[in-house]
């Protein structure tokens, strides 16, 4: 009787076994798919091109969707996420264009790494046209951003922030045209060499649903253009280390989402429309270095969620006293004005939270 059980109880474990090497072995639709061959191909192809012996788990005759930093479509066994972020990778050649060939990508990162200041390929980025988000943050590229980017309508997130990059030929214009779906657009440190003049008015034309923009150190000048108030989901606008000039537009004020506003470093000139200070949300405030800038501080009792908020080498006006006191969540605060207000005031002692202080020729005492 006992024998019979134990048989049976061996019989099923056999049938158990054979599903489950079978499923997984013939790349059908077990829970398991395993990588294209050609697939894994390409990425051992990039693997290659670096030069410090890194991604040990990338081996030949394995499962790629197991690798480090690859991500797979159970279903089709399609490589879809390759995050290859911050591992400390070096090419001197370059991207190499095997990468191009895993077509069925939607988020590429490669961010943090060393290409040894190469271009980025002329060719082959058109290619990956399921892409939402394309990062190459801070990895030494060098060079025109290629027109293949300009073809990736699916994006909502670029990051080409700095590197050594501009945009030029093709421009930032023809670069942006087609990226309808942009949610997020980081270009810190690209030289935008050929539409300084019109930047504003070719964002407002192309990316309406943009969120977060972030153009710091990118040449950029003249003022901002009126169709800049289309863009009316932004969430985070940073412009600071520009030529910029003309008015703070005052339709920033509309701008409901709006958390971060830095414009520091430009030329903006007039009065800083203070109705800006009453977003609900608006957490960091960066004026500084604008000389022509004047700020005339509002009376914070109704309370406000800054957090920082940077007025140094602008021109402020109004009361400091009372305003800070309401400004509880405040942790940095940054005041050197050029007219220093007139009455200086011993409030701040009342500032628990801050932890950063720049205070020099404000009038305003140390606690
Ligand atoms: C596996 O599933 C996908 C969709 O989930 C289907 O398109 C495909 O035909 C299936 N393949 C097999 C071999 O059953
Ligand atoms: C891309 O794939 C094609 C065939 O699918 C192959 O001929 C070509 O060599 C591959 N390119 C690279 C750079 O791996
Ligand atoms: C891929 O990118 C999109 C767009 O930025 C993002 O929403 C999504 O979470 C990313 N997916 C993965 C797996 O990182
Ligand atoms: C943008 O799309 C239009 C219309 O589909 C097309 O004519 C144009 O060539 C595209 N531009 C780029 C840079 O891909
Ligand atoms: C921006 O200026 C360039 C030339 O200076 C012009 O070709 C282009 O059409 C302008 N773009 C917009 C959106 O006005
Ligand atoms: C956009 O910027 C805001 C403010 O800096 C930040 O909190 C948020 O995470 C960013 N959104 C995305 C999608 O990264
Ligand atoms: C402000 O932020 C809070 C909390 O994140 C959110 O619930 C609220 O909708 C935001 N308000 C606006 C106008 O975006
Ligand atoms: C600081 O706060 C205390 C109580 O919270 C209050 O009595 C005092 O007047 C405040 N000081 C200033 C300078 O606002």
């Amino acid at each position: 009787m006992s024998s019979t059980r134990s048989l049976l109880h061996l019989i099923l474990l056999l049938l158990a076994y054979y599903y489950s090497t079978h499923t997984t072995a013939n790349g059908g639709n077990g829970t398991t798919t395993q990588c294209l061959p050609d697939h894994s191909s390409s990425l051992l192809q990039l693997k290659h091109s670096f030069h410090n012996p890194k991604l040990p788990s990338w081996q030949h005759g394995t499962d790629c969707c197991h690798w480090e930093g690859v991500g797979c479509d159970r279903a089709s066994g399609q490589v879809i996420t390759l995050d290859l972020g911050d591992r400390n990778l070096r090419s001197t050649s370059g991207l190499s264009p095997a990468i191009f060939n895993l077509t069925s990508l939607t988020n590429l990162s490669l961010s943090g790494n060393d290409f040894g200041l190469t271009s980025l390929p002329g060719f082959g980025f058109e290619r990956l046209i399921e892409l939402l988000s394309l990062d190459l943050y801070n990895a030494c590229f060098a060079g025109q951003i290629p027109i293949g980017i300009a073809h990736l309508k699916n994006l909502r997130s670029l990051d080409l922030s700095y590197n050594n990059l501009y945009l030029q030929d093709p421009s930032f214009q023809t670069v942006i045209a087609n990226l309808s779906n942009l949610r997020e657009l980081y270009l810190d440190r690209v030289g935008i060499l050929s539409s300084k003049a019109n930047w504003s008015v070719a964002l407002a034309d192309s990316v309406p649903l943009l969120q977060n923009i972030s153009l710091s150190e990118c040449e950029l000048s003249s003022p901002i253009h009126h169709s800049f108030s289309r863009l009316r989901f932004l969430t985070m606008i940073n412009l600071a280390y520009n030529e910029i000039s003309g008015q703070v537009p005052g339709f920033f004020a509309e701008f409901s989402f709006l958390r971060d506003l830095a414009l520091g470093e430009n030329y903006f000139e007039g009065q800083f429309p203070t109705k800006i200070f009453q977003l609900e949300n608006l957490s960091v405030l960066d004026l500084s270095n604008n000389f022509g800038l004047t700020v005339h501080l509002p009376d914070f009792s109704s309370g406000s969620n800054l957090e920082y908020l940077d007025l140094r080498g602008s021109n402020i006006f109004g009361a400091i006293p009372d305003p800070f006191v309401h400004l509880k969540s405040l942790k940095f605060l940054g005041l050197s004005s050029i007219e220093p207000p007139e009455q200086p005031t011993t409030s701040i002692a009342n500032l628990t939270s801050l932890n950063g202080l720049w205070l020099s020729g404000s009038g305003v005492e140390k606690p």
